[in-house]
């Protein structure tokens, strides 16, 4: 008899799992929230800021030059979320322990750059994509496995670029844009793609900072303090992530650069040249609002959601927490099974497990301590569990029971033994 297949539901549909699949409950519970688009949520107004900005900075002949989209399902192809994006097969990005695969050749996108190839592929050629993202992470207030991202590209052919020097080009004259297989686009100049020309890249960087830089003066006012990082991405050259002073701290918000001529030439867009970012909105709202707690951007509560309410969404909103509830420390250790050591230990696969059986009540979850055994040479671990409920007090038995359902699924799960 032919085998079953095993398969993972997500929504109305069954997909086939496989070694790769670890996409969990938990997990699958939040796709469709789309905090982005619920009215009331900081995200939302902090999405309809940067939407405007966008639509007010681009006009032509009174129309918006920027299209949105703020609803493309989550669940991708690895060639959308990698491969269209020169990312190598061998990248860390890559990582099971990074991502949250539905099997081996799809996942829940890990950027909303995976839909940019797409895209550009449909003839667009300025446009944002706005949406949840999925990663792996540890756990603590400000990393939650699903976040939410704004990304945009922006091309321009040479008479948009250069519409006052028209002796100016995009490329430089050894490149054929025509025939952009032809010719390797080398990367090794930090300053440029080798097809690009000097005067288009600087002009392009110049026009992509200002224009990002104009965007973070408008959300957090003109005296905010910033800088520039070049960054390395695979999908863009030059790039520069965006920092701003917040809280005593760098804090970086976006990732962006120069779209590397080859994705463009595979999508068919052969005479642009074209700049691309994606800026994080959780952190956006939480500095713009003071909201203490990452996982707060997922509350129901009405205690929470009236503050954003009915709001003009240029108004200056400060949370105002409704109360802080205590804390309850726990901590586990446990042996690791003999082949395994504190290295080879994938602790996001640990973290996954606490989430799932603990769900919002985990605050945080600390490496607290780790040991080699001078004799049996097996390894332990120490890790600190912190609870908190945002809206009430937990009481101790109830964390202990908990506690235990986390100690009994560690054990079932990585041959763990309790110390
Ligand atoms: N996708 C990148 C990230 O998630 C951000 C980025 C987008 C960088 C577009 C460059 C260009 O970190």
């Amino acid at each position: 008899a032919p085998k079953s297949v095993a398969t993972v539901r997500i929504g109305d549909k069954d997909y086939p799992s496989d070694e790769y699949t670890n996409v969990t409950p938990k997990i699958i519970s939040y796709l469709g929230r789309n905090l982005h688009l619920q009215r009331n949520n900081p995200l939302s107004i902090v999405r309809q800021r940067i939407v405007n900005y966008f639509y007010s900075s681009f006009t032509h002949r009174g129309n918006p030059t920027f299209s949105v989209y703020d609803n493309l399902s989550p669940i991708v192809t690895t060639k959308q979320n990698f491969d269209d994006l020169l990312i190598p097969a061998d990248h860390p990005s890559r990582a099971k322990s990074d991502c949250y695969y539905v099997n081996k050749d799809m996942l829940l996108r890990a950027h909303m750059t995976a839909h940019q190839s797409e895209l550009l592929k449909s003839g667009l050629d300025n446009f944002l994509m706005i949406g949840d993202v999925y990663r792996r992470d540890e756990i603590d207030s400000t990393h939650f496995p699903i976040f939410h991202q704004v990304d945009a590209v922006r091309s321009q052919r040479k008479d948009e670029l250069f519409h006052d020097k028209p002796d100016l080009e995009i490329f430089e004259p050894i490149f054929d844009p025509k025939n952009p297989h032809g010719f390797i686009n080398s990367i090794n100049d930090p300053m440029k793609q080798s097809c690009h020309t000097l005067e288009a890249t600087k002009l392009m960087e110049m026009q992509l900072k200002n224009h990002l830089l104009g965007l973070v003066k408008v959300l957090f006012g003109k005296d905010i303090k910033h800088r520039w990082v070049d960054e390395y991405f695979p999908f863009t050259h030059p790039s520069w992530e965006l920092e701003i002073y917040y809280e005593n701290k760098w804090m970086e918000i976006l990732g962006c650069g120069i779209v590397r001529n080859e994705i463009l030439a595979n999508a068919g867009s052969t005479n642009t040249i074209a700049y691309a970012f994606g800026l994080g909105l959780e952190r956006l709202a939480m500095a713009l609002y003071k909201i203490p707690d990452i996982r707060l951007m997922w509350s129901t509560d009405s205690g929470f959601l009236s503050q954003f309410e009915n709001k003009d969404i240029n108004a200056k909103i400060t949370y105002k927490p409704v109360s802080v509830f205590p804390q309850c420390v726990n901590d586990i250790s446990f042996w690791l099974p003999p082949n395994y050591t504190i290295d080879t230990f994938v602790s996001n696969d640990f973290y996954d497990l606490v989430r799932d059986v603990g769900g919002d009540i985990i605050e945080q979850v600390r490496l607290k301590d780790k040991f080699v055994h001078p004799k049996s040479k097996k390894h332990s671990l120490c890790y600190s569990i912190i609870y908190r409920h945002l809206e009430r007090t937990l009481t101790q038995v109830e964390v202990n029971e908990i506690h235990k359902q986390i100690e009994k699924a560690v054990v079932d799960n990585f041959n763990v033994t309790i110390r």
